[in-house]
């Protein structure tokens, strides 16, 4: 690890299987390029996964497998970034445990996503001391390695803000010793899935990044467009075509500046329009899946990678739970 990056940077995301064309824009690409300025600890949130799926968790070590061979695919690179599983450095239960004593249970309950994924996972029962206590384990993932930067989505927005909180609490009550971390917040553009819903695994409208180009193919052209389109003589509207979206993250300006006069116009068909996405779509993940097939070449690179970054991330994290331990005085 280059250690004269000075800052550090953290995140974590949840075991979900393989990655879609929404995770890349919305959070990897963004790793990816802190790699070259800071140094990176990425895990896999699996204990967070385990607040949710506590009834069924078979599938957690596949989806976390399936997640890192993405992450490594597009460029999460284990020689300059630490790659970790969150369950294997047991320091983070401990961390949880000690912050859970003096953090005030209303923080918890006030927390918006709180209330919100309990009614969004409605069939699931998440009145759970575990669920209730997600962002004191999350605060404990970040402030265990000291981070100084959080890329997250906006969605977490509020999980920062208490680590901030249970961080600010901690120097008070137990001296200056955390770091307070800040959220780095990108902007990151809207990636509809193929029926015009937010892109998502569970709506099973998905890209994926392991799709072959073949599957990528088919599944642009079943996309929906604008809906105003139902023949090819029809005018269309750029603007509330969803596959336009792509087009915004994927197509080159003077290409887009092309294209819109003619969907308007009719001059061009969406099947032609989306011939026109796939001139760059595909460039753009073929990197992906070459490296993916190389990194497939090790069928155990999913432990071998984490196991060397456990050890890393171990080292850290028991520093700082050296000095937690010594503050809270529970060091003897
Ligand atoms: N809660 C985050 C999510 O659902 C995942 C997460 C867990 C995380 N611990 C973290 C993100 C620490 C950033 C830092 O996406
Ligand atoms: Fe959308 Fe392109 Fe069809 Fe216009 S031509 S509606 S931009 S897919």
């Amino acid at each position: 690890m280059n250690e004269i990056k000075k800052q550090r940077v953290l995140s974590g995301m949840r075991p979900s299987g393989k990655l879609h064309l929404g995770h890349l824009a919305g959070a990897l690409k963004n790793w990816v390029d802190l790699q070259k300025e800071y140094q990176c600890f990425y895990f896999v949130a699996d204990w967070h996964a385990l607040t949710t799926e506590y009834a069924d968790p078979a599938n957690i070590y596949n989806d976390a497998r399936e997640m890192v061979v993405d992450w490594l695919s597009c460029g999460i690179d284990p020689e300059q970034s630490v790659i970790f599983v969150q369950s294997h450095i047991r320091e983070h239960a401990e961390f949880h445990l000690l912050l859970s004593m003096f953090t005030p249970i209303p923080w918890l309950e006030r927390c918006p996503s709180y209330k919100e994924l309990q009614k969004e996972l409605d069939q699931k029962d998440l009145h759970t001391y575990g669920f209730l206590g997600y962002p004191v384990l999350q605060a404990a993932d970040i402030l265990i390695y000291r981070a100084h930067k959080v890329p997250v989505g906006e969605d977490q927005l509020p999980h920062l803000e208490l680590t901030r909180d249970i961080a600010r609490r901690f120097n008070y009550l137990y001296g200056e010793r955390l770091v307070v971390p800040e959220p780095m917040i990108t902007a990151y553009p809207r990636v509809p899935g193929i029926d015009g819903r937010k892109m998502s695994k569970s709506y099973g409208n998905s890209i994926y990044l392991s799709d072959p180009e073949p599957v990528v193919r088919e599944k642009i052209q079943r996309m929906v467009t604008d809906p105003a389109r139902a023949y090819r003589k029809d005018p269309g509207n750029p603007d509330v075509c969803i596959l336009y979206n792509l087009h915004k993250i994927y197509t080159p300006e003077e290409i887009r500046n092309r294209i819109r006069p003619e969907c308007r116009s009719a001059a061009i068909g969406c099947t032609d329009c989306k011939e026109e996405l796939l001139r760059f779509l595909i460039p753009a993940m073929e990197p992906i899946w070459k490296k993916r097939e190389e990194i497939l070449k090790d069928p155990d690179v999913f432990l071998k990678i984490t196991r060397a970054g456990d050890q890393k991330a171990l080292a850290s994290a028991q520093e700082t739970m050296k000095i937690v331990r010594e503050a809270m005085k529970i060091n003897y």
